[in-house]
C-alpha cells in the first residue's frame, strides 16, 4: 500500500523507515526494506504486522547501504505473513509493488515451468522473476523493464533495487500513483507526497505508463513507448508537511475537531459570504445546460453523494443517478451528452472511481470531480476540479473530508438551483446563509463530546448496532453505521427508517442499540413512528436530534443526543458529527486501532 525508495548520502534503512511511517495512515499489515551496499550486496528485512516489528528487526540487524526501497503491504494475494511481505527478490532484482497483477495465474505457471522456485504467494514476486530473467540474459535495464511491464495486466506502482547496482533504482507506474522526490543530495521514490514531504523540496508525479531510472541526483523518465519525457518538477505541496497529530491522541480526533475550521475554509472558497451568493468562478459549470447529474464514488464519499442527491433534486430539480464506482464501471453505461458525471473522492486515487471517471472521459463526456488531494490523478484528469479544503486526512476512516464534501455539494446544489431558474437570488441567499452557519453549528456539537462519550459506552459492548433515518438523514445513518463498523468492529447496519418493518426489525431486542438520526424536519413524525415500533419491542433507542425534536421524542428514546437547532438544509453536516464521535469513543473503549483499523486502507488503489 505504500512505496518508498532512496539514493543519497545517508544510510537508507532509517530514512526509509521514517518515510514508511508517514505512509502508515494508508493502512497495511506487513512491511519490509531492502538496501544495496557500496559493494553491491543486496539485503532485506521484513516483518509481519506493524512497522515497530520491522524497526525492531532493523535495530537488531541494521541494513547497510545508501540505496534502497521499502514497502508497507496491504494483503491481496497471500496472507499478511513475513514471507509474503515486500520487497520480493529474484536476484539481481528486488521489487516493491502496489496494485494487483490480474494475469497472475498465467505468469506463475510460466515461471514455475522454467524450474524457478517461488518463496511467496504473491503476484509481486513474479515481477521480480520476469525482470531478473531478462537482466541475466544480458538485456539493458530499460529494455528489460519495459518488456517485463508489457507482460503485466492490471494496476501497479513499482520500485526496484538491484544487486550489484549501488547507484541505481527503477520505478514504474500504471494505475497506481507514484512520485519521484528531489532534495539537494538525494533522489527518492514515494507513493505520495506525504511520504516525501519532509525529505524533498521538489516532486515529479509520474504519469500512467511512465518508467523511471533513478541514479544519484537524477531521474530519467520514459513514457509507455520508451521515449524520454520531461515531467514537470513542482515544489512539495506545503500542506502535506502539516500531517502531525498535535496534542491529540489520534489523527481521527484531530480531524474531527478540525471540522469547523476546514468546513469554513471550504465554504469560503465557494461562497461569497458578504453577498450571500455562490462564487460562480469557483464552479465552472453551467447547470442550465445539464439535464442529469451522475454521481459516482466509493465508501464515505458515496454517502456524501447520497445526501447530495436530495439537495440537487429539491433545490435544482435536477435528476441524479448515483452508484458506487465498483458497480458503475461495469454497468452498460449510458453517456448522454447533457449529463454531467461527478466523481467524489478524498484521495483522488481510488481505483474504481478513477476507472469510472476514465470510462466517462473515453465516452467524450465533460466531467467534474470533488477531491481533497489537489495533486491526485483524478484532479489531473477531470475537466472541472472542485477542491475540498480539508487538508491532509490521515485517519483511515474519513471524517473531515466527508463534511467538506457535503459543504462543497451543498454549494454546488445552490448554484445548480440558480442556474436552472429554480431558486431566485433571494431563495439562494437563504440557503447560503444556512450554510454559513454550519461551522458554528458543528463547533457547538463538539461541545457535547463528554456526553457522547458516555453514550458510546452503551454501544461499545453490543455485537450489532442499527442506524436509521429518512431522506438525507438516511445517508447520514449509513455513514454512521460505516464509521462504527470500521472503527470498533461492531457489526452495524444502516437503513432507511421506512424499511425497518421489511427486515431490520427482526434484529431488535434489548441488546441492540438503534441509533436514530431524527432532525426536526418534514419527515420527523414518520421517523418518530418508527422509534415507537422499536420501543414497543424493547429496543434501545439512541436518538440524535435537535432541541425541537427532543421535545417531541420525549421518553421514547433511552438516550438523546440533542444538538442545537440548525437550518434543516445543513442537518446532514451537523448530525454527522455525533456519529463520528460515537464511533471514535466506541473504538477507544473496545481498544481497537482508531487511526488504522484492521484490514482497511486509506487509499484503495486496487479494485
Ligand atoms: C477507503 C477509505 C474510506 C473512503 C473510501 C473512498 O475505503 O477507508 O474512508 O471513504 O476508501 O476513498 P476516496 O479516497 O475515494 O474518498
Amino acid at each position: 500500500c505504500g512505496i518508498v525508495g532512496v539514493i543519497g548520502p545517508r544510510e537508507a534503512g532509517p530514512l526509509l523507515l521514517d518515510a514508511l511511517k508517514r505512509l502508515e495512515y494508508r493502512g497495511y499489515d506487513s512491511a519490509g526494506i531492502a538496501a544495496v551496499g557500496g559493494d553491491g550486496t543486496l539485503s532485506r528485512r521484513r516483518a509481519a504486522g506493524k512497522l515497530r516489528n520491522l524497526e525492531a528487526r532493523l535495530d537488531a540487524d541494521p541494513l547497510i547501504g545508501h540505496t534502497g526501497i521499502g514497502h508497507t503491504r496491504w494483503a491481496t494475494h497471500g496472507a499478511p505473513t513475513e514471507a509474503n511481505a515486500h520487497p520480493h527478490v529474484a536476484a539481481p532484482v528486488a521489487v516493491v509493488h502496489n496494485g494487483i497483477i490480474e494475469n497472475f495465474r498465467a505468469l506463475r505457471e510460466k515461471i514455475l515451468a522454467t524450474g524457478a522456485t517461488l518463496s511467496s504467494d504473491t503476484d509481486t514476486e513474479l515481477i521480480a522473476h520476469l525482470f531478473a530473467a531478462r537482466l541475466t540474459s544480458g538485456e539493458a535495464m530499460k529494455d528489460a523493464l519495459m518488456e517485463t511491464l508489457d507482460e503485466l495486466e492490471g494496476a501497479y506502482a513499482l520500485a526496484f533495487a538491484f544487486e550489484g547496482e549501488p547507484d541505481r533504482l527503477a520505478a514504474a507506474r500504471s494505475g497506481s500513483p507514484l512520485a519521484i522526490g528531489f532534495s539537494a543530495d538525494s533522489v527518492m521514490i514515494g507513493s505520495d507526497a506525504i511520504a516525501l514531504a519532509p525529505f524533498c523540496d521538489e516532486i515529479i508525479y509520474l504519469e500512467d505508463g511512465d518508467v523511471a531510472i533513478v541514479s544519484p541526483h537524477q531521474a530519467e523518465i520514459f513514457d509507455s513507448h520508451g521515449r524520454p519525457v520531461v515531467r514537470p518538477r513542482v515544489p512539495v505541496p506545503l500542506q502535506v508537511s502539516l500531517a502531525e497529530k498535535g496534542n491529540y491522541r489520534h489523527f481521527m480526533a484531530k480531524e474531527i475537531h478540525e471540522q469547523p475550521e476546514v468546513i469554513a475554509r471550504t465554504l469560503g472558497h465557494y461562497i461569497d459570504v458578504g453577498a450571500g451568493s455562490i462564487r460562480d468562478d469557483t464552479i465552472p459549470v453551467d447547470f442550465s445546460e445539464v439535464s442529469r447529474l451522475s454521481i459516482t464514488a466509493c465508501g464515505t464519499a458515496y454517502y456524501a453523494g447520497l445526501v447530495a442527491r436530495h439537495w440537487f433534486e429539491r433545490l435544482a430539480r435536477l435528476p441524479v443517478d448515483l452508484d458506487v464506482a465498483s458497480e458503475f464501471r461495469y454497468r452498460a453505461q449510458i453517456h448522454p451528452a447533457d449529463e454531467l458525471p461527478l466523481f467524489i473522492s478524498q484521495s483522488g486515487e481510488t481505483a474504481d472511481t478513477l476507472a469510472s471517471l476514465r470510462a466517462c472521459k473515453a465516452a467524450g463526456q465533460r466531467l467534474a470531480t470533488i477531491v481533497n488531494v489537489p495533486t491526485s490523478t483524478m484532479a489531473r484528469e477531470a475537466n472541472v476540479v472542485l477542491p475540498t479544503l480539508a487538508g491532509p486526512e490521515i485517519g483511515v476512516a474519513s471524517t473531515k473530508a466527508f463534511t467538506c464534501q457535503l459543504a462543497t455539494l451543498a454549494a454546488l446544489a445552490v448554484k445548480a438551483g440558480v442556474d436552472r431558474g429554480v431558486l431566485t437570488r433571494d431563495n439562494a441567499r437563504g440557503f447560503v446563509d444556512g450554510l454559513v452557519e454550519a461551522p458554528r453549528a458543528v463547533a457547538d456539537v463538539l461541545h457535547l463530546e463528554a456526553e457522547i462519550e458516555r453514550i458510546a459506552r452503551i454501544i461499545a459492548p453490543a455485537s450489532t448496532a442499527l442506524f436509521m433515518g429518512r431522506g438525507p438523514s438516511m445517508a447520514v445513518a449509513l455513514e454512521g453505521a460505516l464509521k462504527l463498523k470500521e472503527l470498533s468492529y461492531i457489526h452495524a447496519e444502516g437503513f432507511a427508517a421506512g424499511e425497518l418493518k421489511h427486515g431490520p426489525i427482526a434484529l431488535v431486542d434489548d441488546t441492540v442499540p438503534v441509533i436514530v438520526v431524527a432532525p426536526f424536519d418534514d419527515l420527523f413524525t414518520k421517523t418518530v413512528s418508527n422509534m415507537e415500533e422499536i420501543a414497543a419491542r424493547g429496543g434501545r433507542i439512541i436518538a440524535v436530534t435537535d432541541a425541537r425534536g427532543a421535545h417531541a421524542i420525549g421518553t421514547t428514546a433511552e438516550e438523546m443526543i440533542v444538538l442545537p437547532d440548525a437550518p434543516a438544509f445543513i442537518a446532514p453536516l451537523v448530525m454527522t458529527i455525533p456519529l463520528q464521535l460515537l464511533a471514535y469513543y466506541a473504538a477507544i473503549i473496545n481498544g481497537t486501532d482508531v487511526d488504522q483499523p484492521r484490514n482497511l486502507a486509506k487509499s484503495v488503489t486496487v479494485e
